[in-house]
């Protein structure tokens, strides 16, 4: 499984990277305003900023919510860097700018997927990446998890080459979940991944080791 850091922070981004496990960054509006990015020639330079650091896909997410809108802003940030995946949301324009950019080999990623239907459509638009935001869902009682194993089900009877990006992960079961499952992606914050390393007895062994070596060699 592929891991995404979700976040347009630059220490954070470095971070995953100089971790070594990182394959690639989602970014949405919301998270760009957290960081404080703002106009359309600050938000172009982060992108191409966060190009820098990882090596990987960068979702960089449209603002437009009509086509002509969305094609326009896509291809601004396409031609960015060879990096850049376009960001669509989840409606009816955003299906059909992901068709145009996906029959010009440009990459895309799907956003606010909550249904299995609506990953169908984005499979069928051939988007390279859909998002099934999974802690929404569990912020309302459903199961997010479930509905990426119902996409893997499908796309698996398929053969879609569509990736599941499984998005809004919150924490380190999450992860772990979405691997068994079979998700293709995941992304999630520095504090999901950086949690996985975390294990009591990793940490009492290791001070046991410490300590026994010290006795030995003093
Ligand atoms: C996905 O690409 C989104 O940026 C993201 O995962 C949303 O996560 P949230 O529900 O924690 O805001």
């Amino acid at each position: 499984m592929k891991f995404f850091i979700d976040t347009a922070n630059l220490d954070q981004i470095k971070e995953a990277q100089e971790l070594g496990v990182l394959d690639g960054v989602t970014t949405n509006p919301s998270l760009m305003a957290k960081e404080g990015i703002t106009g359309k020639e600050n938000i172009l330079k982060h992108y191409t900023a966060i190009c820098d650091i990882v090596d990987g896909d960068v979702s960089a997410e449209v603002i437009a919510t009509d086509f002509e809108g969305m094609i326009k802003e896509g291809e601004e940030l396409a031609a960015l860097h060879n990096q850049i995946v376009v960001k669509l949301p989840m409606i009816k324009d955003g299906i059909k700018a992901c068709k145009y950019f996906s029959d010009k080999g440009i990459k895309t990623n799907v956003t606010l997927v909550f249904s299995a239907g609506q990953a169908i459509l984005a499979a069928k638009a051939g988007a390279t990446y859909v998002s099934p935001f999974i802690g929404r869902l569990d912020d309302i009682s459903t199961d997010g998890l479930n509905l990426i194993e119902e996409i893997r089900y499908i796309y698996d009877n398929y053969a879609y080459n569509t990736e599941i990006l499984a998005a809004s992960v919150r924490h380190t079961m999450h992860i772990v979940n979405c691997a068994k499952i079979g998700a293709d992606v995941m992304t999630g914050p520095l504090s999901a991944i950086t949690g996985l390393i975390k294990h009591p007895l990793t940490d009492s062994g290791l001070a046991q080791f410490i300590a026994d070596y010290q006795k030995g060699n003093n």
